[in-house]
């Protein structure tokens, strides 16, 4: 086994769609042992039961074996409610994967930093918040957020950025806080690769390279849908057959989540000042009604 990583255990916090993605992953292309916490306890049985389903498939489809698919499910275990990210004190990574909101952010990373190894890797899988910020929360009480690079806590913050669907999509956008250690880079790097993945790097700038250029794009489609230019369907029909696009703007929107585009929106908008990300207002109408696409059954389309 490469051990370039060093990752024998993952501690994943959030059973959404992207942490049990990146479980599902980590334990059966990187082999490693994951622990999940959620601090819903119907979150995690909703995101072990879709894990039973992937692993499933790939073995009826002949991806891997019965004893793979059995093998990885025996790598996940689930952190007990009461315990908390305390529960994970002893991984030697974390990766979290909660909603986009910076404070319910640090306040976990300032749990893990009081908590875990120095060694650990404290790995977000934000989709634009400041990494700088994430890490700056992820000093001690005692410790100077000024310590020598590679030694302080915040050394060990790192951003590592998967797409959904985490099983399908090949990529993981590496991040660097302006505190991230060299060696907490290639570290994640390692294990991004581990998990099967191919790594771009991005500045920590809002949105980083993927959201800054996806964002305003969906925001355009749905100012078009707004004003009439099209329908719904000929606008998503447009970037599907004249582009190419495996899903169009709307139905991209939709399957990301429209909770988590106007999130990114605001936070692109809040850290340019540039009026191209503020978001559409028939988009925070949506998320105002509670519509957030498909992951609760409506948005610009509807599911069962
Ligand atoms: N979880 C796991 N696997 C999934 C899945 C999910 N939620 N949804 C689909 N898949 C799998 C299917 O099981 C299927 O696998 P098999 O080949 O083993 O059967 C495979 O994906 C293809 O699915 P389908 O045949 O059902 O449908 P499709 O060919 O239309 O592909 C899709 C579905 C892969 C989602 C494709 O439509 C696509 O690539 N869409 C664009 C996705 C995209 O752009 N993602 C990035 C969003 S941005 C982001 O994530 C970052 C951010 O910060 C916001």
């Amino acid at each position: 086994m490469s051990v370039a990583h060093g990752i024998r255990t993952l501690g994943v916090i959030g059973a959404g769609q992207m942490g049990l993605g990146i479980a599902y992953v980590a334990a059966l292309r990187a082999k490693v042992a994951v622990q999940l916490y959620d601090r819903s306890p119907e979150q995690i049985s909703k995101g072990l039961n879709l894990m039973d389903r992937l692993l499933a498939k790939d073995a009826a489809k002949g991806r891997i074996s019965e004893a793979d698919a059995k093998h990885a499910r025996e790598r996940v275990s689930v952190i007990e409610h009461a315990m908390g990210v305390r529960g994970l004190r002893d991984v030697d990574m974390v990766i979290e994967a909660v909603s986009e909101n910076l404070e319910v952010k640090q306040r976990i990373f300032a749990e893990l930093a009081a908590e875990m190894r120095p060694d650990a890797i404290l790995a977000t899988n934000t989709s634009s918040i400041s990494i700088t910020k994430i890490a700056a929360s992820a000093v001690p009480e005692g410790e100077s957020a000024t310590s020598a690079l590679g030694k302080s806590s915040a050394g060990r913050v790192v951003g590592l950025h998967f797409f959904n669907p985490v099983p399908v999509m090949k990529l993981v956008e590496l991040i660097s806080a302006l505190q991230t250690s060299e060696e907490t880079l290639s570290r994640a790097r390692a294990f991004a690769i581990a998990c099967e993945k191919e790594v771009t790097t991005s500045l920590d700038v809002p949105g980083f390279v993927s959201n800054a250029l996806l964002m305003p794009f969906i925001n355009e489609a749905i100012i078009w849908l707004e004003r009439g230019v099209a329908t719904r369907d000929d606008i998503d029909k447009t970037l599907r057959l004249g582009m190419n696009h495996p899903m169009g703007p709307l139905q991209l929107a939709d399957f990301i989540g429209l909770d988590t585009c106007l999130a990114i929106q605001k936070t692109l908008y809040a850290g340019t000042g540039d009026s191209k990300y503020r978001p559409s207002v028939l988009l925070e109408r949506m998320v105002d009604a509670g519509w957030y696409g498909r992951k609760n059954g409506k948005g610009f389309y509807e599911y069962d």
